[in-house]
């Protein structure tokens, strides 16, 4: 069986030199902080939502995809502590307050329906989904570059390669598994991304393309680079 690439490191060893007092500024840039971080935070948290779907749909059927999974929530569970850290160094959060909200939002996974039919169509739009999101981080950098602190550079590395690893993970195993609907890949993408025009983010993780990041290039790019990855020949 092949095993999902695990990378190790801890937000709050990372942040363990910093303190709100170093970060302090004007409550209108403290908003714009704020702003920009919560979307980021709950959608990282809505990682765990996700899994407890695919329990109730009992979804996943290979040892693979479990093995994958088990890691993937682990590490989204690392962002989730990271950006709560980070909002209450920059944006004036608290730990507590962050996770009442956070607990208090709702989950509809209604509108992503389609792509869990099977273990393989969610594999393919966790895929993308994370290939999208690696590149989205990697656009962030002028906000980490503004808090003034390298620290920031090195929080957003970590998270940009754990979001290419969990695109890896999943191509992997869709290589190990799926070889024979390689073929059907580029078609759920295309589906995916016209749905992503009407989509509205309902607390599912996947499909959070909301924020500049996401351009249509952004999505395009990411099709590309995920298709890439799943075809590539196997090594001889
Ligand atoms: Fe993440
Ligand atoms: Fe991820």
């Amino acid at each position: 069986m092949i095993t999902p690439v695990r990378r190790d490191w801890n937000p709050s060893e990372l942040f363990s030199a910093l303190t709100p007092a170093m970060f302090s500024a004007e409550p209108s840039a403290i908003r714009a902080r704020w702003d920009k971080l919560w979307p980021d935070l709950y959608t990282e948290y809505d990682a765990r939502h996700l899994k407890q779907e695919l329990a109730a749909r009992n979804l996943i059927a290979t040892d693979e995809a479990a093995a994958f999974l088990s890691a993937w929530v682990i590490d989204e569970e690392r962002h989730t502590n990271g950006f709560i850290r980070i909002i209450e160094l920059v944006a004036n959060g608290s730990e507590k307050h962050l996770r009442e909200r956070l607990g208090a939002r709702s989950h509809d996974f209604g509108p992503i329906t389609d792509y869990l039919k099977d273990e393989f169509s969610l594999l393919v739009m966790i895929a993308f989904d994370e290939m999208c999101t690696c590149r989205a981080y990697a656009a962030e950098k002028p906000f980490y570059d503004a808090l003034g602190n390298n620290t920031f550079h090195h929080w957003l590395r970590e998270i940009i390669a754990d979001e290419a690893v969990h695109s890896m993970n999943a191509v992997n195993v869709i290589r190990a598994r799926y070889r024979d609907r390689i073929g059907q890949v580029g078609a759920i993408l295309d589906s995916l991304i016209r749905a992503c025009d009407n989509l509205r983010y309902s607390g599912t993780f996947v499909l959070d393309y909301f924020g500049t990041a996401y351009s249509k290039e952004l999505l395009a790019n990411s099709r590309l680079a995920t298709m890439r990855n799943i075809v590539k020949p196997l090594p001889a």
